[in-house]
């Protein structure tokens, strides 16, 4: 039997794999004071009462159309409250297994102001990530997940490239004063996302819809890592650095040259592109998988032939593993998955989801990939960026009323699997 299609048989991942799940600061924590806070407040009536046009055609619309039409869906406010329980959330995910978890700093709570930073916010994470280990869970800490201190936005944000020079400062003051070692720092998180989505699609803050900005906030992104990992590395030599990188699995399914030809122009300018931006200064490649892309002659061919997830979003989660292979021979850098997950508020994929990712893996390890870990997206229900609350990521349910914690039943299932896999008794 293969070791690879039963959820039940033991996975042939070693002792040291990370089983994880990842958070970040700005989607849990609740009370935060950024860019994107402003930008809530000034567009939560819009996006309230534009939410049929964007999500009337999803099946849960039935299910979602109240809280999606309500305003205060697209406010971060409270969010998880993890800022403050993270210690019970950190017990959760014991409770689940892990041994890692993949967590951040948020910038704009370590210098609320230009050049003035804040001990507290620190010490607090110096507590948070010291708590972390004393449970027995290994941190992947983000420096950089998209918010940032309203005055560095204020400033042009990564659009100037006189301005990577306040993001590096953030992280040397970072490295200075944090006080834990980290084995695993993941510098930004994706920023070919981040770019695309705040430069040229006009959805997120700062709304531009210019190829060109898109391009300039990439190349400093690229720079900011490339600087950032030379300070870390000065601080903590034997952290292991990388990104968070969001790439899709792109393949045809006919056999024409036109089709070969676009599915390899679209893995380039996709997902290759940015890494040779950084390709020296790398130690493993940190993967957030969540789509496949099919194509056609010179088109997306992404029909509904697959299960969808509550945004609508095309499951494929097998094609975690090819990608990571693919990846693995191309660079030869071990692979962390830092995200993987699926928007389903009933729990009724996510379990099949996993499943699929870590058979892949599986099966990519045993081809001869290295696989470091793989990191759930996510611990906990969360702030989904434009959308708000409603779409639910999380292996463990958040009740925003009362901000109690359920553990849903495929993350049960999730621990059992981590338990046979390590052999735990
Ligand atoms: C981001 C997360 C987000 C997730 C689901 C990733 O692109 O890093 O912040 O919640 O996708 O959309």
């Amino acid at each position: 039997m293969s070791k690879t299609t039963s959820s039940d048989s033991q996975l042939p991942f070693s002792k040291k794999f990370l089983w994880g799940a990842s958070v970040s600061t700005h989607q849990v924590e609740g009370n935060n004071h950024n860019q994107w806070t402003v930008w809530e407040l000034e567009n939560a009536a819009t996006l309230a009462r534009s939410a049929k046009g964007r999500y009337g055609q999803l099946e849960v619309w039935d299910d979602i159309k109240d809280e999606a039409t309500r305003p205060e869906n697209y406010v971060s406010g409270k969010a998880a409250e993890h800022y403050r329980r993270y210690r019970d959330d950190f017990k959760l995910a014991k409770q689940l297994k892990l041994n890692a978890m993949r967590s951040g700093i948020e910038w704009s709570r370590i210098e609320p102001k230009v050049g003035q930073f804040n001990q507290r916010a620190i010490e607090h994470y110096r507590q948070y990530f010291t708590e972390m280990k004393q449970q027995g869970i290994e941190p992947i800490l983000t420096l950089w997940h998209w918010t940032m201190p309203e005055w560095f936005a204020d400033k042009g944000g990564f659009l100037k490239r006189a301005n990577v020079k306040y993001f590096t400062r953030y992280v040397q003051y970072v490295m200075e004063n944090i006080g834990v070692n980290f084995r695993y720092v993941i510098t930004i998180n994706e920023p070919t996302i981040y770019s695309a989505f705040s430069y040229y699609y006009k959805r997120w803050p700062p709304q531009h819809g210019s190829v060109l900005d898109t391009y300039l906030v990439m190349k400093n992104l690229a720079r900011a890592h490339r600087r950032a990992h030379a300070i870390i590395k000065r601080f903590q030599p034997k952290a292991q650095i990388g990104l968070a990188h969001n790439c899709a699995y792109v393949y045809t399914d006919d056999d024409s040259w036109i089709s070969s030809l676009s599915v390899r122009i679209a893995h380039y300018i996709g997902n290759k592109w940015f890494i040779n931006q950084v390709k020296k200064q790398q130690d493993f490649l940190g993967l957030n998988y969540y789509l496949g892309h099919r194509i056609k002659g010179v088109r997306s061919a992404n029909t509904n032939d697959k299960p969808l997830n509550d945004l609508g979003w095309r499951m494929e989660p097998e094609l975690l593993g090819k990608l990571a292979e693919q990846l693995y021979s191309e660079y030869g850098l071990p692979i962390l998955v830092t995200e993987t997950g699926v928007a389903d508020k009933n729990d009724t994929h996510r379990k099949w989801w996993i499943q699929n990712n870590l058979s892949s893996l599986a099966l990519a390890e045993k081809r001869g990939a290295e696989i470091l870990g793989y990191i759930h997206w996510s611990l906990l229900d969360n702030f989904e960026w434009a959308e708000g609350f409603w779409p639910r990521f999380g292996l463990i349910e958040v009740d925003y009323k009362t901000q109690a914690r359920t553990i849903r039943p495929s993350a049960k299932w999730y621990a059992t699997v981590i338990k046979q896999s390590r052999g735990d008794t």
